[in-house]
């Protein structure tokens, strides 16, 4: 059941964030685009879970985006917004979106300067938490089979042509996905179910979907599939 995906999804999120802010007083996490994540950030946003969770110490950053405007209904940022981020209240100071609106390059450079910024120090950003999704051809984030995105191997961040549909997308590549600490992807829908069997079962070809490139270095992997997608899996 989704919800079961979604109430899995939620504890993934308070169990990393309590544990970084006990550690460290922040909680660094790069949200999913997409639709699922909707069902998890209602559960995030549900009375019950509000209190369990220091808010003013999460810092919330993305794992893809579109390239449109920020008030755009495809709008990654704008649905994190609608269904998390308006409803706890929690201030645009403590969100970091990538600005879609811009020229991809820049955008790029942009958010990789951001991310130098919040994680200062360190060689890659190191997410306590990243929600990732897929889709039914294998993709996460916005790094898309035969994609250039996929050979990215310094930055953190890259600007995507993807021809599939004749857009430019901007996402976070390999390096940074995994560096986290915790890596949890949310898939839900029959039409998943092909993509995620290849990848969990390794059958033939299944290094070539790019959602089986997300492998932490240092970090757990944990994938939420509801009965359609991952049933008996
Ligand atoms: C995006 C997402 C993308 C998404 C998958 C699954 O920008 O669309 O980052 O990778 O997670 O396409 O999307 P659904 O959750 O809508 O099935």
């Amino acid at each position: 059941m989704p919800a079961d995906v979604a109430r899995a999804g939620a504890e993934q999120f308070r169990d990393a964030a309590v544990e970084a802010i006990q550690q460290k007083g922040v909680f660094h996490v790069a949200l999913s685009g997409g639709s699922t994540p909707r069902i998890v950030h209602a559960r995030l946003s549900a009375a019950s879970m509000r209190s369990r969770i220091a808010w003013d110490r999460v810092r919330f950053f993305f794992g893809d985006e579109r390239c449109v405007p920020p008030e755009s209904d495809r709008s990654n940022y704008r649905m994190a917004k609608e269904t998390l981020l308006d409803p706890m209240g929690i201030p645009p100071g403590h969100v970091f979106r990538m600005r879609g609106e811009e020229e991809p390059r820049r955008a790029a450079e942009e958010y990789r300067d951001i991310l130098a910024r919040e994680f200062a120090g360190e060689a890659m950003p190191r997410f306590d938490l990243v929600f990732l999704g897929m889709g039914p051809d294998g993709h996460t984030a916005s790094l898309f089979p035969g994609t250039r995105a996929l050979r990215a191997s310094r930055s953190p961040v890259a600007a995507n042509w993807v021809p599939k549909f004749s857009e430019w997308r901007l996402t976070l590549t390999y390096p940074a996905l995994n560096s986290a600490r915790r890596i949890v992807f949310l898939v839900t829908g029959a039409e998943k179910r092909p993509a995620a069997e290849r990848i969990l079962k390794r059958r033939k070809g299944w290094r070539d979907l790019p959602a089986a490139g997300v492998r932490p270095s240092a970090g757990s992997l944990l994938w939420l599939l509801d009965e359609e997608a991952g049933g008996g899996l």
